[in-house]
């Protein structure tokens, strides 16, 4: 059986504001899009791995990483790794950018 990779259009590209959180709701998803100030965009799971699991929209975007704004952990844009001290993962989401839209791909 042949898999094909499904896209799903979230956004429009210009609509992003550089490093600010744009939540969407897929299904029972919440992801969060960030443009880069690269002009990238990345797509994380919208929850911060932290016991209190704030949302990463409200997250302060440095470079190619978020910090969860209430108690400042540091999380990678690029594989959702949380940086030491600290420790977790949230998921990443592959993203498409064509005819100026975002794409979501599964
Ligand atoms: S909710 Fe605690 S660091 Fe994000």
């Amino acid at each position: 059986m042949i898999q094909t990779a499904t896209r799903v259009a979230v956004a429009k590209y210009d609509d992003l504001a550089i490093r600010a959180g744009y939540a969407v709701k897929l299904e029972d998803q919440e992801i969060v899009l960030f443009k880069l100030t690269t002009g990238e965009v990345r797509a994380i799971e919208n929850r911060s791995p932290h016991p209190k699991g704030n949302r990463l929209a409200e997250g302060l975007v440095s470079g190619e990483y978020v910090f969860c704004p209430l108690y400042d952990w540091k999380i990678s844009l690029i594989d959702g790794k949380v940086q030491a001290p600290d420790k977790g993962q949230v998921k990443t989401f592959e993203v498409e950018i064509a005819d100026g839209n975002v794409y979501l791909v599964f």
